[in-house]
């Protein structure tokens, strides 16, 4: 056998071992970016009634007691979901968040759920998707700085991801006919906001649309760890002084219609 006869046989073999390789890594390779892409959907709900319907309607395949919070992992409309009932106020919020991200892997978080109306447009049953959220209860004002600023932090508002308001903008189709969708700010405190010159004074100061007890925390946990996020509120009352009876007589079908729209979301995912 010549030399080029024994190195075109070489090459050959060479060859041949590269290809084998190539061809039983390939479907692997597509496997691992296949999981690169699918995103872990974290959705956080301070109130049993604001989880009863997601819950009820996903696939759960995991239950884990941390703590308090037990976390649902599994699928929901084709997508990967962990579910929580945080309990209410902002620390509950916060923390739940900040496992859902450091525990459980989410990539995304939603924080559903009912609210206090106070924009003038907004009725009962209607629908507030984030822009941005705020805490209308931060305030440092006598150091001169605006309502709802947390000293020396970047921003006074917490943006929700454009592509997640997008997905909730479709995801309010098939809503009952009486359900008006608004977007807008958020405002946020730990407080039951009873009163209507308290709701008209974080209406005017934060332009926002309906008042509730978690989204900002979801927002400023959402921000700190550069994940997208975004809240669906459905306003159970109006935040004056009847608002906790209001509230005890519209929460369950309030609940209903975020908790539509947070699954016709997934289903865009
Ligand atoms: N969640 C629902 N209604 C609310 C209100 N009036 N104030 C704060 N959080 C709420």
């Amino acid at each position: 056998m010549s030399l080029k006869q024994k190195i075109s046989g070489l090459i050959g073999v060479v060859t041949l071992v590269f290809l084998l390789a190539g061809c039983g890594d390939q479907p692997e390779a597509t496997e691992a970016a296949d999981k690169e892409e699918e995103k872990v959907v974290g959705i956080i709900g301070p109130m049993e009634v604001e989880i009863d319907i997601l819950h009820s309607h996903m696939e759960v395949e995991e239950t884990t007691k941390k703590g308090n919070l037990t976390f649902y992992e599994g699928n929901l409309e084709g997508q990967p979901i962990v579910l929580v009932k945080s309990g209410i106020g902002k620390v509950n919020a916060a923390s739940a968040a900040q496992m859902l991200i450091s525990d459980f892997e989410a990539d995304v978080l939603i924080n559903s759920g009912v609210a206090g109306g106070i924009h003038p447009d907004l009725g009962l049953g209607d629908i507030v998707i984030s822009t941005k959220t705020v805490h209308h209860d931060m305030d440092e004002t006598a150091k001169d700085f605006k309502p709802g600023q947390i000293p020396y932090m970047d921003t006074r508002y917490f943006e929700a991801n454009q592509k997640l308001i997008q997905l909730a903008k479709k995801g309010t189709k098939d809503l009952p006919e009486y359900v008006d969708v608004f977007k807008g700010p958020i405002a946020t405190g730990d407080q039951f906001i009873a009163s209507e010159e308290k709701a008209n004074w974080i209406y005017e100061t934060f332009d926002a649309y309906v008042v509730e007890m978690e989204g900002a925390a979801v927002g400023q946990v959402a921000y700190l760890n550069e994940i997208p996020y975004v809240v669906i509120r459905s306003a159970s009352d109006d935040a004056g002084e009847e608002a906790a009876g209001i509230q005890e007589n519209f929460v369950e079908e309030a609940a209903k219609n975020s908790s539509h729209v947070i699954e016709e979301m997934l289903k865009g995912m």
